[in-house]
């Protein structure tokens, strides 16, 4: 008899000791719990020859960062795929096209996949979310596409917890905040340390202004999440940004530098760079002094860890760390490459924050201009992006245009409009 995972797919092992592990690694790893690394590694210890263990266990050392590890277990996993299903191979496959960079391909081969096979869940999470292949993807339109792929898989997954909290966030970053927060509180209640679920809730709750409400839940909630989960530094991140918009100054510099910053968020290195550069930025627009120190260490990170344009996203605040700490050789290296999936926006961010970094606020408007209405683009979530739109309502409070600095607010993200994290604009 055939073995099969949790999500019904046949899985090429006779070990049911390996399919019960995979089985709660699986579980783990979709919750973002740091444990599925190890769950994973009992399955191929259990059944050195199931290709999919392999996979797993790839993808779970990627998330904590492993990246070498990472490879090598999908090599080994790749060396197993003589003999297993039509399903099988092509998940080892999509997953190889990911960690090869051919994420165009990926995406299309996963979505592809899914048609035949809705329930391939790691398949599935790939593409899922604010940080997966779709939201990466550089199109406009991609929150709409994400809304549209999560709603043609959930009448394959019935009462599942990943599911609907995937669901869930692709409501949320399309507006559906109401709906969204239903699905998510079904999901919690399913498996209440699903990390993915408490961070979903977080941007239903951020979406709605709930600061307070906010900071209490997740203050709570992440007290007992390891401090090594691939979430662990960025869900920090948002309780830094929810006390900077409480005005808890000291909290939000606490948080920074103990959970999420360079040398101290164990998490991986795009979150590193992107949380601490949001959290600088938002703070000077806020009107808090930001120690230069902080802006060199952050250029210093992107450098090491994003020496090459190709991640947009991670490259968008590569550009504003080099822009603020001075660092114009690095700033123009990035104005002048079109790599990655919004390459072609590197040059007028670049740009526009090296003007706002000297202070040439009609420069940096010109610049800003054309990126707005796109931003959407670098991928990432609405919360994330919210420093493109701050940055551009900041311009254009430097250029005493506060009637217009407010209309910008209420009409792009309202949100924020009662109680705008804005120097000088109350
Ligand atoms: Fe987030």
């Amino acid at each position: 008899m055939s073995l099969a995972d949790g999500y019904g797919n046949t899985l090429t092992t006779r070990s049911a000791e390996a399919r019960d592990h995979y089985e709660s690694a699986v579980t783990l790893f979709l919750g973002a719990n740091r444990e599925g690394l190890a769950a994973f590694s009992h399955c191929v210890a259990a059944d050195p020859q199931f290709a999919l263990g392999h996979v797993g266990l790839a993808r779970a050392l990627m998330s904590a960062g492993r990246t070498s590890d990472a490879k090598d277990a999908l090599k080994t996993a790749e060396s197993l795929a003589f003999d297993v299903t039509s399903r099988e191979r092509d998940h080892i496959a999509a997953t190889g096209l990911v960690f090869s960079g051919q994420s165009a391909k990926a995406r299309q081969a996963i979505r592809a996949h899914l048609s035949d096979h809705p329930r391939d869940v790691l398949l599935a999470q790939m593409c899922a979310s604010v940080f997966g292949l779709i939201a990466f993807s550089g199109e406009a339109g991609h929150e709409a596409s994400l809304l549209a792929f999560t709603e043609s898989l959930l009448p394959h997954y019935g009462e599942d917890w990943w599911m609907m909290a995937t669901h869930a966030v692709s409501l949320c970053e399309t507006g559906q905040i109401a709906a969204s927060e239903v699905l998510m509180a079904r999901s919690l209640a399913l498996n209440p340390r699903n990390a993915n679920g408490a961070h979903f809730k977080s941007h239903a709750l951020y979406e709605r202004g709930e600061t307070t409400a906010g900071r209490q839940y997740l203050t709570t909630w992440v007290q007992d999440y390891d401090d090594r989960g691939v979430l662990h530094g960025h869900l920090n991140w948002h309780l830094a940004l929810w006390a900077l918009h409480d005005g808890d100054e000291g909290a939000m510099w606490a948080i920074l530098d103990g959970s999420v910053g360079p040398g101290a968020s164990k998490g991986l290195p795009i979150n590193i760079l992107t949380d601490t550069v949001a959290i600088l930025h938002r703070a000077e627009i806020a009107g808090y002094a930001v120690d230069p120190r902080r802006w060199t260490a952050a250029s210093e990170y992107a450098a090491q860890y994003f020496p090459n344009p190709g991640q947009s996203f991670a490259d968008l605040h590569a550009a504003i760390a080099h822009a603020m700490s001075g660092k114009g050789d690095r700033l123009a290296r990035l104005a002048e490459s079109s790599s990655g999936y919004a390459g072609d926006l590197l040059a007028p961010v670049s740009l526009a924050f090296g003007h706002i970094a000297r202070g040439r606020w009609s420069d940096a408007l010109d610049a800003l201009v054309p990126v707005l209405p796109v931003a959407e683009r670098f991928g990432g979530s609405r919360a994330q992006r919210d420093l493109v739109e701050l940055a551009y309502v900041n311009v254009l409070m430097k250029l005493g245009l506060v009637e217009e600095a407010r209309r910008t607010l209420k009409t792009r993200r309202p949100v924020l409009s009662d109680a705008p994290p804005v120097s000088g604009l109350t």
